[in-house]
């Protein structure tokens, strides 16, 4: 009985002796994890870490009108303004990881749109700068922006995609120069064994002569190439799409936007649909553009809307960084179940009624995709979530989207009361 008691005290005594070490390690476990996340809030990474993670909200009105819930991406509230400063991060972390990009070098694109606004907002926070290349009837604002952002911009002559000399050529071109350049100073600099090379008249004696294009300091190029390259697609199949997921629990029933690279609706549909393949995903295409035959009978465009034909924009659209009629590579990644068509008119009222009724103020693709969130609900009919992307604000659209006397003359002023425009009552 004794010897009972003894080995009942004994292994009460080697309990209490575990519970107590285990107790302690949780706390120490846990004090561990408190004070990292402490610390790892403080260890803020810095404006990239202000990019993504956008809220996603209900739009009141428009849930009112068609009976479903419709939710807006707010991407105009990253700090570069734009959905796009999301695909401005990954191509250059991407380009950086492989070693295509140093920090140094110079990341060029041809575009006067967001993109490049967003590559010039973050190049900075890797240690790079940014070339744009546009066409010089782009509104002088843009290249007003990107100049203050610190980036270095060519205004072209127009000429169409197929000329070596369009815009986007001339910058996957100033690329591979700024390579030849850093790479022709790099070896001077090593037979030399000096920092400095001999210039005349602003050119290098080594005949290399973009040193009035490039910084001495230059450490070569990248071209972002946002249509092609899938980084674009990964930031929103790995960024964009999973949000939407969290922020809904899950629970949406169909997902809609228009595409410019096609890289938003490629990246979200694909996420989305191999998460639930019952989340119907569609295309809401401007008017001009090709995408809408495509998705909905296959054929892309007539060879009279070829767009190497064309010398200026192509589209017959006022509504800005959306339409397209070719193929992307960022295009063909997306899953899509249809596709809506969008006019301006549709577009301008519906700016203004999300300005009137929700305090939205939306920049153009936007409101056309608001539009196809509209749409989607009529299709599908009420009771469903439908999530749509909010890409920037209309801050950017003063002198065109929102201004009075331009609209005046192509026969596009405003004056709808409700959403009778799209047949809402
Ligand atoms: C303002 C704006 N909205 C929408 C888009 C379209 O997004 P994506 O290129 O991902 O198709 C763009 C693209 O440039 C844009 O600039």
């Amino acid at each position: 009985m004794a010897a009972v008691a003894a080995r009942s005290t004994g292994s009460v005594g080697v309990g209490a002796v575990i519970f107590i070490s285990v107790a302690l390690t949780t706390y120490f476990i846990s004090k561990k994890k408190k004070k990292k996340k402490k610390e790892s809030r403080k260890k803020k990474k810095g404006l990239v870490d202000a990019i993504g993670n956008t809220p996603l909200i209900r739009i009141n009105s428009l849930s009112a009108a068609t009976g479903c819930q419709i939710l807006g991406k707010c991407e105009f509230l990253n700090p570069g303004g734009s959905v796009k400063d999301r695909v401005a991060v990954q191509i250059i972390q991407e380009a950086l990881e492989s070693g295509q990009l140093r920090p140094g070098g110079i990341v060029t694109e041809g575009s006067a749109g967001s993109t490049a606004i967003s590559i010039a907002t973050v190049a900075p926070a890797y240690g790079c700068r940014t070339h744009v290349v546009i066409p010089d009837d782009a509104a002088i604002e843009k290249s007003q922006i990107l100049e203050a952002l610190g980036a270095t911009v060519e205004r072209v002559r127009p000429v169409s995609i197929t000329h070596k000399d369009h815009f986007v050529n001339i910058a996957r071109r100033r690329a591979s120069e700024a390579n030849e350049f850093a790479l022709k100073r790099r070896n001077s600099q090593q037979l030399n064994g000096k920092e400095d090379t001999e210039k005349i008249n602003g050119y290098e004696s080594n005949g290399c002569n973009y040193s009035s294009l490039f910084p001495e300091d230059c450490q070569g190029g990248f071209f972002a190439d946002q249509f092609e390259n899938l980084a674009n697609f990964r930031a929103h199949y790995e960024g964009t799409g999973p949000e939407i997921w969290e922020q809904t629990n899950g629970k949406l029933d169909a997902f809609v936007a228009a595409a410019g690279t096609g890289g938003t609706v490629a990246g979200v549909s694909k996420f989305l649909q191999e998460k639930n393949p019952n989340i119907k995903c569609f295309l809401l295409d401007p008017p001009g553009s090709g995408l809408f035959n495509k998705v909905t009978r296959g054929v892309m465009y007539t060879k009279e809307e070829a767009e190497g034909r064309r010398l200026k924009n192509p589209f017959d659209t006022i509504t800005e960084g959306i339409g397209i009629n070719r193929i992307t590579r960022n295009f063909a990644m997306a899953k899509l179940d249809g596709a809506f068509r969008g006019t301006d008119r549709e577009a301008v009222e519906m700016s203004r009624f999300l300005l009137k009724n929700d305090g939205l103020f939306l920049g153009s693709s936007s409101a056309m995709n608001c539009v196809g969130a509209v749409r989607v609900a009529q299709a599908i009919g009420t009771g469903h979530t439908i999530v749509t992307i909010l890409c920037d604000s209309g801050m950017r659209h003063l002198s065109k989207f929102y201004d009075a006397e331009y609209l005046s003359q192509l026969g596009l002023t405003p004056k709808a009361i409700g959403l009778e425009f799209l047949g809402v009552k």
